[in-house]
């Protein structure tokens, strides 16, 4: 048996030309202020591909590409200035941010109702509540999406993430415990990892370990979400050893293709979102 694929690219299109439908009703375009510090080459080119798919779909982005040695005043001064300006409904400011830069006190700096990243802590906080919040994070959006169409019914699901991170691990296991999971979240000092992953009926891979799981990892028809994008010989491969565990699983997101296309996607869907909480409409 060979694993299913899960394609996040078709998904993500799907996403995209329904929100490309219902932008098309507005009488103004949502618009997305992007704050980038630097010139870290994986952020430009992620910023780079955010202002194009939001082109595509009729989102304006403004883009504030700022030096690397900007201090943290000017940045808050920017946020603030987007955080007033009612002509612009979504703010992200990409991570990583130069190491002399505060990223907790720069994304607290930004409006709850105007945080489409959905790092601010009211927004995690309201999902750690299981409350609703006004964003939930990208990427574990995106992979909720994909999980659900595998797995509509998750709960009692036991589920494995190797990574705890603000962006991907712990939001992600959020979501998943509200929808009744048993979560564990495991890193790099979490000991036998392997005992805990090969009881995972999904498995998550979050650590930027080019092809750390083998298929001794994994648990025979398991779920498997790849979100790693690591180079192997420069080949783009994710932190799941693909050729290794597609005979064993029963479902797996290729890298690229799989979870990749669905952030950007859903970056867009809570732009769209932001536009109508502005506007009172949601
Ligand atoms: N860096 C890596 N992923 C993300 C993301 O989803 N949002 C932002 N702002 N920065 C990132």
């Amino acid at each position: 048996m060979t694993a299913q694929i899960i394609n996040g690219k078709e998904t993500a299109a799907q996403v995209r030309t329904e929100l490309k439908n219902k932008i098309a009703t507005l009488n103004s375009a949502p618009k997305l202020a992007i704050i980038l510090v630097g010139n870290d080459d994986s952020s430009l080119i992620y910023v780079r591909n955010k202002q194009k798919a939001a082109a595509e779909i009729g989102i304006e982005t403004e883009l504030y590409h700022l030096p690397e040695n900007t201090a943290e005043q000017t940045v808050w001064e920017i946020i603030d200035d987007c955080n007033r300006n009612t002509d612009v409904n979504g703010i992200i400011v990409q991570l990583p941010l130069p190491a002399h830069l505060n990223t907790h006190k720069i994304i607290n700096r930004i409006l709850p109702t105007k945080d489409v990243d959905g790092f601010h802590p009211y927004n995690t906080g309201m999902l750690h509540n299981n409350e609703k919040p006004y964003f939930i994070a990208a990427t574990p959006l995106g992979i909720m999406k994909l999980i659900q169409q595998h797995c509509p019914n998750l709960s009692g699901k036991n589920v494995v993430l190797i990574g705890a991170s603000l962006i991907v691990g712990r939001p992600l296991a959020t979501l998943l415990l509200n929808q009744e999971c048993t979560v564990s979240i495991t890193h790099i000092h979490t000991r036998n990892i392997k005992e805990l992953t090969q009881k995972a009926d999904i498995l998550v891979a979050a650590c930027g370990v080019a092809k750390l799981v083998k298929a001794d990892w994994i648990k025979p028809d398991s779920i498997l979400i790849d979100v790693g994008i690591n180079r192997d010989n420069g080949k783009i491969c994710g932190d799941i050893d693909f050729d290794d565990v597609v005979d064993k699983a029963a479902a797996i997101t290729p890298v690229p293709g799989g979870v990749g296309p669905m952030t950007i996607a859903m970056l867009l869907q809570n732009t769209y979102d932001a536009f109508l909480i502005q506007h009172s409409a949601l």
